[in-house]
Formats: structure tokens, sequence, C-alpha cells
């Protein structure tokens, strides 16, 4: 059993409190945020918890942390769990700058503590299986991957959130639902070579734009079309194509409260034939991986140098969006 400190009490770290509840393998022993509002939400349930992330830190019982906070924190709070020997598991994105995911890295491997990322799509069952059918070279040659990801939630935020700012978010919303895409497409074909991205706001009042658009080219040579919107009702769609057939992921329904996902498969010759995937706890299968690791039963399934070349990537598209033009990762 892995004793945690939830870091950041907000939309995802109640959520990752309420899901492990239900874990047998980490336990919530602490929780803090700066708000002591959000704090009080912890104790209420009777969980310790406070507005200064050193208290966890100073917790001999507390072995890792989870850090559910603002973007521009990441890389400061997981040198901090690195130096007090804490384990990390963060959200996303990892980090902002190739450089800061970097650190992070050697931070933790110097330290001798895991550090687990929060793409739970890599865990989703139908997920799992596009991996195997790609590994297996059942697709045959990968050639294209087309991802899209769109929701509405974040046009009741009020303009001032941290979500919304050019800072923490840039190039829309690459950070907040468009990353976990390009992770899906890192895991698949590895490190990108070269992103194009456009950002408009078109149909909302989100300053920091609502619309993206963006082509990646892997080293490979296959390419990564990516939708993510944040003015329209959720959609969640992965599709891989290969020269001996694709197959195809729909999300029923949004992560935060997944209803399971239809895959399509269509073989050579062959006609799509479909398949129903029930609802599956993703976020807690990433985060039961992350304890796994930290308690040495199993290696982490996300090895570094993607998490590495998703941030490298990511960055890229930040400078294409910003530049207007095609940008080397
Ligand atoms: N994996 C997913 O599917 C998923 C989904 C939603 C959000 N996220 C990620 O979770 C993270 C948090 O996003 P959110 O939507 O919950 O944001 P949020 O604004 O709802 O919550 C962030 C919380 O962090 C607290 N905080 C700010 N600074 C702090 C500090 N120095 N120490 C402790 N607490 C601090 C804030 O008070 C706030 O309560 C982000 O990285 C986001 O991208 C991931």
């Amino acid at each position: 059993m892995l004793d945690v400190a939830i870091i950041g009490l907000g939309w995802w770290g109640r959520i990752i409190t309420g899901t492990l509840a239900e874990s047998a393998k980490l336990r919530v022993r602490r929780a803090v945020d700066a708000d002591p509002q959000a704090a009080r939400w912890a104790s209420e349930r009777g969980i310790a918890a406070s507005t200064d992330y050193a208290d966890a830190l100073a917790d001999p019982a507390v072995k890792g942390v989870v850090l559910c906070t603002p973007h521009s924190l990441h890389t400061g709070q997981i040198a901090a769990a690195a130096a007090a020997g804490k384990h990390v598991f963060c959200e996303k994105p990892l980090a902002l700058t190739r450089a800061d995911v970097e650190a992070s890295v050697r931070r933790c491997r110097e330290a001798g503590v895991v550090l687990a990322v929060g793409h739970e799509r890599r865990f989703e069952p139908p997920m799992l299986e596009v991996k195997r059918l790609v590994r297996s070279g059942e697709l045959g040659t990968v050639l294209q991957i087309e991802a899209s990801f769109s929701q509405d939630k974040f046009l009741s935020l009020p303009p001032a959130n941290w979500r919304l700012s050019e800072r923490e978010a840039p190039a829309g919303p690459m950070t907040a639902t468009g990353i976990h895409q390009l992770d899906l497409a890192v895991g698949l074909l590895g490190p990108a070579e070269r992103a194009f991205a456009s950002v408009r706001r078109l149909g909302s009042n989100l300053a920091n734009g609502d619309t993206l658009g963006a082509l990646v080219t892997f080293k490979s040579g296959a390419n990564l079309l990516l939708s993510a919107i944040l003015a329209t009702p959720f959609a969640g769609r992965f599709a891989v194509y290969g020269n001996e057939g694709w197959v195809e992921v729909r999300d029923k329904a949004h992560p935060e409260a997944p209803e399971g996902w239809v895959l399509t498969r269509c073989r050579r010759r062959g006609k799509p034939e479909s398949r129903d995937y029930p609802a599956a706890a993703a976020v807690r299968a990433n985060l039961e991986a992350f304890a796994d690791a930290a308690e040495g039963r199993a290696l982490y399934p996300v090895p570094a140098a993607e998490m590495i070349a998703n941030i490298a990537a990511l960055e890229a598209i930040f400078r294409s969006a910003a530049s207007g033009t095609v940008e080397p990762v």
C-alpha cells in the first residue's frame, strides 16, 4: 500500500481522491491545497489537510505525492518531492518545456524515486488493444493517426481562471486535452520531428483560443492530425491507419466519468467490425501502476524517453501556434 499526499484539490484532485478511495494499492494519507477552502474539503472527509506543500514533504508517512496543481508549478513541485525522497505522480502536462521535463526526469532518477504522469488514456482497455495491434504488426506500417478531443467544460470558467491563461495553457486547448492525444501518438510512434499548429478563438469568449488544429510529423514519417476544441460538446476519437488495416476508438463519454468505448477495426480486404468496451477506471489503473513501480513490483509503463518526447513535441506546437510556421521538435 503506497501512502500518498494529494497536492491540489480542485476539479481533478477531487476526482483522484475519490477514485483512490476504492484502491487497494494507494491510500490518501494527506492533502494540500493553497486555498484553505479546498483544504477544508479534504478535512471534512477525514483526510489530514493543510495549505503548505512542505507539510506533506516533511511527513515520513507520506511516500509519494500526486500533483494536481497548475501547470507552471509542476517542475518546481517535482524537484521538491525528489529532494524529499518522495515518489511523484504528476498530472499532465509534466512540464511546459523540454528543458523542464528533462530536469524532472533527471532529478527523480538521481533521487531514486519513481516519476509517473497523468496520461490515463494509455490505460484505457481499447487503447491497450490499439497498442497491441500496432506493436504486433497487425496494422502493418503505421501511416497516419487522426485524433480529436473536444469539450465545452471550460466555457463555465471565470475568464481569470489559470487554465485559460496563455502562461499556464499556451496554444488554447493543447494542455487541457490535445496533450492526451499527442501522448497516445508518441506512445505508438516515438519521437516527433516537426509540428505545425493553428489556434483561433472562433466560437467562445475564451481569450486564449478555443480551436486547435495541428499536424505533427514523426521521425518514422507518419503524421498525427490533431484536433482539440473547447467550444463544442464532448467528443473523443483516436484512429490509426496502417497499410494492413485501421482501428478507431470512440469514447462514449468524457474520461472523468467513463461510460465505455466503441472500437472499430478494419482489416485489408475486410469490412469494419465494431466491439463495445465497458467503462473502466483508467485513472485508477494509472495511479496503481505508479504504486506498483514505487513499491518495486513492476516498471512504470510510460518510459522517461516518451515523457520527454511528448513535452518536446508539445513545446514545438506552442512555438508553431505563436509563429504560424512549421517548427522543428
Ligand atoms: N488527467 C486528466 O484527464 C486531467 C483532467 C483534468 C485536469 N488535469 C490536470 O490536473 C491539474 C489540475 O487541474 P484542475 O482542473 O484540477 O485545476 P483546478 O484549478 O480545479 O485545481 C488546482 C488546485 O491547485 C491548487 N493550488 C494552486 N497552487 C497550489 C500550490 N502551490 N500548492 C497546493 N495547491 C495549489 C488550487 O488552489 C486549486 O484548488 C492540471 O495539471 C490539469 O491539467 C488532468
